[in-house]
């Protein structure tokens, strides 16, 4: 199973984008976390620095949107050049049309869940879609503890996605570090999110390293 390491920028030295971008260019994607304070209790950014940051790596971008009417705002994200565009289906009114405009448009689709929110409803679109994200914390900040009690949710997605034979990556967001990511790994997981842990470590192009050989392991 191949893993993907994807550094979420979240809580990065905005002051120094190129640097801090420069620091993860063996990720696999580089995670740009929008949020407006509406759908979750913290505002971030949007597409000025998504095309920034676009400009500003080669790896692909990676847009996770937890925001209110995914709907009208996702194919910006799309349009800025966004590689894959993320977006809550609690949010969303029209999931498939969404993924069809997003995929029609050249981007990944992914579909990203709450803690409360299960995969069931989900698996009979879940063809429609490039990626699933099981949110392993509340989604609003970086630096929260990862909710172990996800992992059932990530294997039953698990199951889901090999019953079917689908070719949907699934995706963990939320406390991921060393002390956590082979949990996720055996449960299921393959796109692993990590921030703090990634940009709080001394080095970070190792600590990628690091993350992405722990859960190659773990697989
Ligand atoms: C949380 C965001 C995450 C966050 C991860 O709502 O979606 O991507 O930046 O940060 P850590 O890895 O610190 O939990
Ligand atoms: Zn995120």
């Amino acid at each position: 199973m191949s893993v993907q390491i994807s550094p979420s920028i979240l809580n990065c030295d905005f002051g120094h984008l190129a640097d801090e971008l420069e620091k993860i260019s063996n990720a696999d994607y580089v995670h740009f976390d929008v949020m407006d304070n509406h759908f979750v209790p913290n505002l971030s950014f949007g597409v000025p620095l998504l095309e920034k940051v676009v400009e500003n790596t080669s790896v692909p971008v990676d847009a996770h949107l937890m925001i209110e009417d995914p709907d009208t705002w996702a194919p910006q994200y799309a349009e800025a050049g966004a590689a894959s565009v993320t977006f809550h289906a609690e949010a969303c009114k029209a999931p498939l049309r969404l993924a069809r405009e997003l995929r029609k448009m050249g981007a990944r689709a992914g579909i990203a869940l709450k803690p409360a929110t299960d995969i069931i409803p989900y698996v009979d679109i879940l063809n429609e879609f490039d990626m699933v994200l099981i949110m392993t914390v509340e989604p609003g900040f970086g630096g929260q503890s990862f909710i172990e009690s996800m992992m059932p949710k990530v294997e039953r997605t698990r199951e889901a996605i090999d019953k079917y034979g689908l070719d949907v990556s699934l995706q963990v967001d939320g406390g991921i570090s060393r002390a956590t990511i082979e949990k996720a790994a055996r449960a299921g997981a393959t796109n692993f999110v990590a921030g703090s842990a990634v940009f709080r470590a001394e080095d970070a192009y190792a600590e990628v390293d690091t993350l992405r050989k722990l859960a190659q392991e773990a697989c």
